[in-house]
């Protein structure tokens, strides 16, 4: 193994489970110091706990990451305890889930939370490390949008939006912050081997995985590799770009 970020200093948001917690996993094998965000505390300080036995100095943030406050407070304590923030994962975000519905049914809270938690996370913790990096010339930004932005998944009109939202997001600020010699950029997966895949029926999950024509779902570290190399000097002229990683499924 490389330590490629040893001396860095890396956040990931929503790190205790998944996608997230293979991210934070690859970022401690790669020498990182290691701040992991999430708000269900019990897999967060199993997650932290793992990525210590690979040698990270790791920082365990519980909280509800769509209150400002807890934001605020949690990327300051990553200050104040690790540092300037050099590598940011925005992987926090979720569908309506359970609330799932046609758009004509849908209630306006759900949206209200689709949006606040799949792309006001992204905006509010970008917020936080983005003025660091202007100021030090270098920083590395990689938010989780989904290749539902391009497919337009039914009955996740929010989720699109707000995984649209994301890349959006990543083209502007990729534009304001590439002067400061600023990546930013954004990973789309698939259908990916994660609890919220594994909960839904049997023949749900064969239907998405016949749509992809790599003929299996990805692995959470498939994704995870995808932000390790963006987050990395190898993609150094890389940004504003959306890499998908779901196997052929979306072509972009
Ligand atoms: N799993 C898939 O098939 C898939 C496909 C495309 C995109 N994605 C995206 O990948 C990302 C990770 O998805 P996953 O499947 O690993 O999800 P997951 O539910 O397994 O993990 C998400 C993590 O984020 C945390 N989290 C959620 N809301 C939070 C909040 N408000 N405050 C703090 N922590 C919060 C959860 O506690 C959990 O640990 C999401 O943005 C999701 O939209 C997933």
């Amino acid at each position: 193994m490389s330590r490629q970020f040893e001396g860095r200093v890396a956040a990931v948001t929503g790190g205790a489970n998944g996608i997230g917690k293979a991210i934070a996993l690859a970022f401690a094998a790669e020498g990182a110091a290691l701040a992991i965000m999430d708000r269900e505390e019990g897999p967060l300080q199993e997650t932290a706990e793992e990525a210590r036995r690979c040698g990270a100095n790791v920082l365990a943030l519980a909280g509800d990451m769509t209150d400002k406050r807890v934001v605020a407070d949690n990327f300051a304590r990553v200050k104040a305890e690790l540092g300037p923030v050099d590598m940011l994962t925005n992987n926090i975000g979720q569908t309506a889930r359970e609330n799932y519905s046609e758009f004509y049914l849908a209630k306006p809270e759900t949206l209200e939370f689709v949006i606040d938690v799949s792309l006001m996370t992204t905006l509010m913790c970008s917020r936080q490390v983005v003025s660091d990096m202007r100021e030090r010339r270098r920083g590395k930004i990689v938010s989780i949008s989904s290749d539902s932005a391009m497919n337009g998944d039914i009955g996740t009109v929010d989720y699109a939006a707000a995984k649209s939202g994301v890349l959006g997001f990543t083209r502007a600020l990729a534009r304001e912050l590439g002067p400061f010699k600023v990546n930013v950029n954004a990973v789309c997966p698939g259908p990916t081997n994660t609890r919220a895949m594994q909960r839904i029926p049997r023949d749900a999950y064969e239907r998405a995985k016949n749509m992809i024509p790599l003929g299996e779902l990805s692995e959470p570290e498939d994704i995870a590799n995808a932000v390790i190399f963006l987050s990395s000097e190898k993609a150094r002229f890389i940004t504003g770009q959306t890499l998908m990683v779901n196997g052929g499924r979306v072509f972009y």
